[in-house]
């Protein structure tokens, strides 16, 4: 092959990986790998400079922008960075650099983790945030200003604080990440997980994926972050012309900025940092996948130009690659506690910085069969944070025909009985109630942090318990007997005295928590904390409609029905019996009958304002009882807009859309049918 014809093909292929890394989100290749083709087209350019063109990826940066988004111009184009990869390259650019410069500047630094999230372009005018973008193609961006608006980090106004005397230039365009901190991407994929959801890939896919949903309601679910790193654009007033003074100006304004960020007064120091944050990496909770080294002095930076796309003034410091191949030996199935089956690969074990990796998330069968993956093969692996690393994919070209396809199961590994799989889900499920692996499962998630909170009881205690015939449900914890507890190996009388205090203590938990405790699919603790505000009670709970249920603002069909069939089972029935029996909480004291009147069966209210006799939350609490919605917003669905003292613009909406307006004498008229 001529290089030519090479640098043709890497040019294909560069512009398909960045294609789905971009716009589809979903690479197919390990930054690493990636890396690696970029560098072989940049080294066969620099050889050959007739062949570049300025359509050549390395002469442009990122992908095109999607079609889904309106388009938007960037005020400046968002270029990329040099990368060094050891303290001898960032020495290395600090001698380039220094041939363009008078003999005696003396440089400091500024030095900021280098995200791994996606990029975006705030403008404000006149303090006021107008438009939103996504990087596209770095002069072309994806108007998502209505997702964006939806992150609570994103200033709408700015200064944010309103005593603020700070001076805000009329036009302002700020650069940032968004990303998804590690802790909440964990606590997401769990919840998917538990109710039977595919858990999602990465953070930084997913943080994509959630910024560029159509409907802006599904970005406002996820625990998007944000922290700006720069101002690209200023007029009508000031802006710092130094790196430092410039994040500062940002956090005075009220942008988030990272807290790692340091100035350096040199090279020493900045490598320095470099190192520290390598060895600190697994406790930073966003993913950072180097550290981007800024000259201070941002007149200096601006003056020294670029080498193609990258600026002279920055630099990013890569950490080591934390993907690695190995070969997966075998597939494991745990099934969690509502019988989702999920499959976990047990891998020839490896050092992945500094850490060795045995086991892996593989998400779910959907995806092994998508990826192909098969048992022998080798895999990539890539690990993040603390996160428990996942596969990326298969090495395909390293196979020698002895590789296995894997079979979904059709049996549970712990019970033995056959596992459906629900239409339009891609979970595969355990049905069976008495499973044991789903009663251990679920004794963990009783006692855990969000639900019970006893915190004396520990994992390995819940298999021991069920092994030794103690517990057949999660009732079973309440009745307990110290005599018992001590016949267990490593069982002393201290540790029992905790593990029953703990459990003691564990009765005064609000009947929310004891509802998230049960473990219902779809009830979380938010589901969970919305249905006790609304009925008051697991009871009423437990006997409502599914109708009744959907009624309450955030309970959907899926979840109602959930609900429903939980309750309608027996040996849940049993395991209710049992909790009462241990004098838990069940109610908030202020029950809600259905039974009761129905006299606004069917009909919606909005409340606004301040009621004479009762706070808002009372009337939502009488209209339920009476059977009628409350809902959060005037709709065209809304039938009355109850208003009181000072109503703003609900009541301006209400008129507009020509909504029967009473007030609180109104309502009790209507509560009694008069
Ligand atoms: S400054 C001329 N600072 O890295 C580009 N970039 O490879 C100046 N990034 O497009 C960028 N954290 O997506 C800068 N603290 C940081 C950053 C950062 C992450 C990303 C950004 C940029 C890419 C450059």
């Amino acid at each position: 092959m001529t290089p030519e014809e090479r640098i043709q093909q890497l040019r294909i292929e560069i512009n398909h990986h960045l294609y789905r890394y971009h716009v589809l989100d979903s690479p197919i290749i390990s930054d690493a790998e990636y890396d690696a083709l970029y560098h072989e087209l940049q080294a066969l350019e620099a050889e050959h400079p007739e062949l570049v063109t300025p359509n050549s990826p390395t002469q442009r940066a990122g992908a095109p922008p999607s079609d889904a988004f309106r388009k938007v111009a960037h005020p400046t184009p968002i270029l990329s960075l040099m990368n060094a990869f050891d303290a001898e390259d960032l020495l290395a650019w600090r001698t380039r650099i220094g041939r363009l410069l008078p003999e005696e500047v003396d440089l400091d630094y500024v030095v900021e983790p280098k995200l791994d999230g996606l990029t975006v372009v705030l403008t404000y005018r006149e303090g006021r945030f107008v438009l939103g973008a996504t990087r596209g193609n770095g002069i072309v961006g994806e108007d998502v200003t209505v997702n964006l608006r939806t992150l609570r980090s994103v200033p709408k106004r700015i200064p944010v604080n309103p005593g603020s005397t700070l001076a805000v230039p009329d036009y302002l365009v700020v650069r940032g990440e968004v990303f998804i901190p590690l802790d909440k991407f964990e606590e997401l994929n769990t919840e998917r997980a538990a109710a039977g959801e595919a858990i999602y890939m990465n953070p930084r896919n997913t943080a994509a994926g959630s910024l560029r949903q159509l409907d802006p309601s599904k970005t406002a679910e996820r625990p998007l972050r944000l922290y700006c790193y720069d101002i690209v654009a200023a007029e009508g007033g000031a802006i710092p012309m130094n790196q430092w003074e410039r994040l500062a100006y940002l956090q005075e304004l009220g942008f988030p900025v990272s807290p790692d960020n340091r100035q350096c007064r040199d090279l020493e120091t900045v490598i320095a940092t470099y190192n520290d944050w390598i060895s600190r990496r697994d406790r930073i909770n966003y993913e950072v996948d180097g550290a981007v080294v800024k000259i201070n002095d941002r007149q200096i930076a601006d003056s020294l130009g670029f080498v193609g796309k990258d600026p002279r003034g920055a630099i990013a410091m890569k950490f080591p690659a934390r993907e690695k191949t190995t070969r997966l030996i075998d597939l494991q199935v745990n099934v969690g506690r509502t019988g989702v089956l999920a499959p976990n690969a047990v891998l020839e074990p490896i050092e992945i910085g500094g850490v060795i990796v045995r086991n892996a998330t593989l998400h779910n069968f959907d995806e092994i069969a998508r990826k192909d993956i098969r048992i022998g093969d080798r895999v990539l692996v890539k690990r993040a944070g603390d996160v428990i690393p996942y596969i990326v994919g298969p090495i395909t070209e390293a196979r020698d025909g002895s590789e296995r396809p894997i079979e979904p199961p059709t049996h549970c590994p712990f019970c033995g009985e056959s596992v459906v799989q629900l239409p339009g889900e891609v979970a595969i499920y355990c049905e069976n109630a008495s499973c044991p692996a789903q009663l251990i499962r679920r004794v963990e998630y009783f006692v855990s942090r969000g639900a019970m909170d006893i915190t004396t009881f520990g994992t390995q205690t819940a298999e021991l318990l069920y092994q030794k015939g103690l517990i057949h449900d999660v009732a079973d914890i309440y009745t307990l007997r110290k005599e018992d507890l001590l016949e267990l190996e490593g069982f002393k009388d201290k540790k029992v005295d905790n593990l029953l205090t703990g459990i003691e203590a564990s009765k005064e938990r609000p009947a929310d928590r004891l509802l998230t405790a049960l473990g219902i699919r779809f009830v979380g603790n938010v589901v969970a904390s919305l249905l006790i505000q609304a009925l008051g009670s697991i009871d009423v709970i437990a006997t409502a409609s599914q109708e009744e249920l959907e009624q309450i603002d955030g309970i959907g069909p899926q979840t109602a029905l959930s609900i429903k069939v939980w309750f309608e089972n027996e040996h849940n029935q049993t395991v209710i019996a049992k909790l009462r029996a241990a004098s838990l909480n069940f109610s908030t004291g202020r029950e809600i009958s259905l039974s009761g009147s129905s006299t606004l069966r069917g009909l919606t209210f909005v409340i606004t304002g301040t009621l004479p006799t009762m706070s808002r939350d009372e009337a939502a609490t009488l209209i339920a009882q009476h059977g009628g919605k409350v809902s959060g917003s005037v709709s065209k669905k809304t039938d009355y807009l109850v208003a009181g003292e000072a109503a703003g613009s609900k009541l301006a909406k209400a008129t507009e859309l020509g909504i029967t307006i009473i007030d609180e004498a109104g309502l009790k008229r209507l509560m009694a049918d008069e």
